[in-house]
């Protein structure tokens, strides 16, 4: 079976947008499989039969720039639902005989819509006040109808804020119902696509499993893949995925940077290796790193010099394999959309990220990264229908350069086994209570101060250890994790009278902007 083509779908044309991808995540948290297309590409050999009904996403376009939106107008006739969004609402109006404008006053951000008639897109849409908060992006607006349209709702600047031809089911909206900020935008989503569209619930993670099996073994075939297995949520994921799908073609390269937290290198071992018997290379480099950071404070440049070994270190041993074909990595939607910005201008550097991302460019070898259209809890849940440890799938990130960035100043082996010691009594506490779960992201940090403390009857001289618990959606903003005295107590106290080395305990309380999650 080939189960891409013997789904029914939502079409998704792609004019550009920023969020056309989350359009798709949308639909497929709904449960719907989708498929997005570029607006140029759309062809004949589409199996009309499959398509239950067609969004057109925002774009940066102008409707008039006729060579830029060239698209194949006879989606029109082929008689299923369209929705427009933003830009797509503004391409339904012109194309279907109404007018779009440079608006006089263009809509950034927050705007408040107000309902002026029913429709079945609104359905539990709107508050009781019929007003509802929605999240706008454009220039341009639809100052006149199409013939056969109607209004449903408007905000104060622009009159069709909502549009429908009920006859055609075509619906055109202005704003994003997509994005977060679009208070209750679900909704319409799931109106379009279950009472309009009449789709059935067909997706899901065992299904998505299945797809890109389907398209790992196709893009791979005989080839070798090699893979940076870095006991993270993301090459896990990846590492099992292809390894599902080619076996032993898959090697993956594990290097032990002396940076990881606490007894992770055995658990990769012993997951991958030993549990499902997978093709990997140990690399012990706890030395090397240890010696290139010797008297490096810096945060830069330890950023730039963890990097910049761990590619040697890859390179030295994914070329002594013959015939590899393909690097596979975990990269993800958001990786690829943050490394863009949103405008097209140059955004600016606030920290050097080291990942597998800039990997070996002179082996030239080709990419594979079946998680590249996928938001980070839906490789979660890839990753427990892939049967992998709810320990591995549900653990907090963790960064490329490791615990080097949760040591500000130098780094020797005593700091780093200290901090190994102290992150491993916070996060097993987390658990023991509860509240792993809770939490984004939390760890342990040593700070280069040495304070004064007394146990016993003695004066002590140690290090400053210092807390960090965030809760975010996605890394990109941040707050401070409230826990109760007792809690904060309870590890403070463990980690001062089990850790030498260690005798006082901060927990940093600074949200996401102004600081970042790691202190480097
Ligand atoms: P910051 O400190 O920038 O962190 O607020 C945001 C998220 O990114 C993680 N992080 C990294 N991840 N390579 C990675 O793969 C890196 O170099 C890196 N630096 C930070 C950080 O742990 C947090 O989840």
């Amino acid at each position: 079976m080939n189960l891409k083509s013997d789904l029914s779908k939502i079409l998704i044309i792609d004019f550009g947008s920023q969020f056309t991808q989350l359009i798709a995540r949308r639909v497929r948290e709904l449960g719907v499989y989708s498929e997005i297309i570029n607006h140029k590409k759309i062809n004949l050999k589409l199996d009309k039969e499959q398509i239950n009904g067609i969004i057109l996403s925002g774009g940066p376009l102008n409707v008039y720039q006729s060579k830029k939106v060239k698209f194949n107008k006879e989606i029109f006739k082929w008689n299923k639902p369209i929705l427009g969004i933003c830009f797509g609402h503004q391409v339904i109006s012109k194309e279907l005989g109404g007018k779009v404008k440079q608006a006089k006053n263009r809509e950034f951000g927050l705007a408040k819509l107000k309902r002026l008639n029913k429709s079945e897109l609104t359905n539990n849409f709107f508050n009781k006040s019929g007003i509802n908060n929605v999240w706008m992006s454009h220039a341009d607006e639809v100052t006149k109808l199409a013939k056969g349209f109607k209004v449903v709702a408007k905000t104060n600047t622009s009159k069709f804020s909502i549009i429908e031809n009920r006859t055609k089911n075509f619906y055109g909206i202005q704003f994003h119902p997509e994005v977060s900020h679009t208070e209750k935008g679900k909704i319409i989503i799931k109106n379009f696509i279950f009472s309009i569209c009449k789709m059935k619930r067909n997706w899901t993670s065992k299904n998505q499993k299945q797809l890109l099996n389907q398209e790992l073994k196709k893009k791979i075939g005989k080839s070798k893949v090699i893979c940076a297995l870095s006991g993270g949520v993301d090459s896990s994921v990846v590492t099992k995925l292809i390894h599902n799908a080619i076996g032993k073609q898959l090697i993956c390269i594990f290097v032990n940077t002396g940076l990881l937290r606490k007894n992770e290198e055995l658990q990769v071992v012993k997951t991958f290796k030993k549990k499902f018997k997978i093709n990997l290379i140990y690399v012990d480099a706890k030395k090397l790193f240890l010696n290139k950071l010797k008297n490096i404070k810096d945060p830069e440049k330890k950023r730039k010099i963890i990097g910049n070994l761990f590619i040697k270190i890859f390179e030295k041993y994914a070329n002594k394999i013959k015939n590899v074909k393909f690097l596979a990595q975990g990269t993800l939607y958001p990786d690829l959309i943050e490394s863009k910005s949103v405008t097209g201008s140059q955004t600016s550097k606030i920290k050097s990220h080291h990942n597998v991302g800039g990997l070996p460019k002179k082996m030239k070898l080709k990419l594979v990264e079946p998680l590249r259209l996928l938001f980070k809890d839906e490789v979660r849940k890839l990753g427990l229908e892939l049967k992998l440890s709810k320990d591995i799938v549900l653990r907090h990130p963790f960064p490329g350069p490791g615990l080097a960035i949760r040591i500000p100043g130098e780094i020797t082996e005593n700091k780093i086994n200290i901090l190994k010691d102290a992150d491993s009594i916070f996060i097993n506490s987390l658990r023991e209570h509860k509240l792993y779960d809770k939490i984004w992201q939390a760890y342990a940090a040593l700070l280069p101060v040495k304070t004064v403390g007394v146990m016993g009857d003695n004066r002590t001289y140690e290090y400053m250890c210092l807390l960090r618990a965030i809760t975010s959606e996605d890394g990109m903003t941040a707050d401070f994790f409230s826990f109760s005295k007792d809690f904060m107590q309870l590890v403070s106290n463990k980690i001062v009278n089990n850790i030498k080395g260690i005798n006082r305990v901060v927990y940093d309380v600074t949200s996401k902007p102004p600081s970042t999650i790691e202190l480097e």
